[in-house]
């Protein structure tokens, strides 16, 4: 099964509307790159790896918007693209390495004329969505080595085809250990607020037939609890150097629960993840998003008028819970000296 997340085609991007799914397949186009920071910003697509994707096609549409201008207007105005598009997001670092790639090739292509420079952009952000795909791949088969058979694997959030350029990173290694012919089942934690869960690991499941059952995020500690779990597989958004890795809120919960009940707990994540100018955890900005987020769901109101809301999109789990990192370069607990 392919899931086009992310698609390039006649000089425009067309992003798979996630806000949508699992029930309406549409795709949500981008001619310029301050579409591209609408579509992150608003979730059309997400997951890091596939907003750093969705960025770096979106530097090169900011180079297609200025074909005509003088080569240091044309600069000022990707650089200008390339800061709107890292603000779009402040937590996942691909978006922020992805963007840094297109900034290095704005550089280093001074000398040419702009046809040509956007060609180069155009090609680097190709190589970006390529990379992640083999990346992936490479994650999910060493990744599934440590999966038993049997299998009960407990997941949060979507990391899935539809959170990178495909395959996905801890979904990945759920697909190559289902594809190894391990029997394995998968507790998906509908993951609230926005239930990436429910609406999306749940769909990608069933599109692939891994034997599944979607669960409230409060579910997971009794199944642990009464031996329903063997292993947590997760995604991360940004890694510091010590190995603190921030991922969807509700990780760090997960994580506190394996380390009691004495279940391993791996991360899943592309060395483009890894962030080593951060010692820890600490340093990472967690972002806050829309009270309505939680007040609402579905567009109803659930939750009493005027009451505050605290709504951050991740947390940070620190090393000491990680049993480790499965990298494209291999299983890991300090990326430092790994890069
Ligand atoms: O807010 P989201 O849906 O972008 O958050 C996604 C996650 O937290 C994922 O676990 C993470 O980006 C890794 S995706 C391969």
């Amino acid at each position: 099964m392919t899931i086009r997340t992310i698609a390039f085609q006649d000089d425009t991007l067309r992003l798979l509307d996630q806000r949508k799914l699992p029930f309406d397949h549409d795709y949500f186009t981008c001619r310029t790159a301050a579409e591209v920071a609408f579509a992150i910003k608003d979730m059309v697509v997400r997951g890091a790896p596939a907003i750093g994707v969705a960025a770096a096609f979106g530097v090169a549409l900011s180079a297609r918007e200025v074909l005509d201008r003088a080569p240091t207007e044309f600069t000022a105005y990707v650089e200008e693209a390339c800061r709107l598009l890292v603000a779009a997001r402040p937590t996942a670092v691909n978006l922020a390495w992805a963007v840094e790639r297109q900034r290095r090739v704005l550089y280093a292509t001074a000398g040419l004329q702009s046809s040509a420079r956007y060609e180069r952009l155009l090609s680097e952000a190709q190589a970006i969505m390529d990379e992640d795909i083999a990346t992936n791949r490479t994650m999910g088969e060493i990744g599934q080595r440590v999966i038993p058979d049997p299998a009960n694997i407990l997941t949060h959030c979507n990391t899935g085809a539809l959170a990178t350029a495909g395959y996905g990173t801890a979904l990945g290694v759920i697909r190559a250990a289902h594809a190894a012919g391990k029997k394995i089942h998968v507790y998906a934690d509908e993951t609230r607020p926005r239930l990436q869960g429910a609406r999306l690991t749940a769909w990608e499941l069933r599109q692939e037939g891994i034997p599944a059952t979607l669960i409230v995020d409060s579910a997971a500690a009794s199944l642990m609890r009464r031996g329903k779990v063997d292993v947590v597989l997760v995604g991360a958004d940004r890694i510091a150097a010590n190995g603190d890795t921030a991922n969807k809120i509700g990780t760090y919960m997960l994580a506190v629960l394996a380390k009691e009940h004495h279940i391993p707990f791996y991360v899943v994540a592309p060395t483009s993840t890894i962030d080593l100018d951060i010692p820890s955890g600490e340093h990472i900005v967690i972002e806050e998003r829309d009270p309505a987020e939680v007040t609402d769901i579905g567009g109803v109101r659930v939750a009493a008028p005027g009451i505050d809301v605290y709504n951050p999109a991740f947390d940070v789990t620190p090393h000491e819970y990680i049993t480790g990192i499965i990298t494209e370069k291999g299983i890991i607990t300090q990326p430092e000296g790994l890069l």
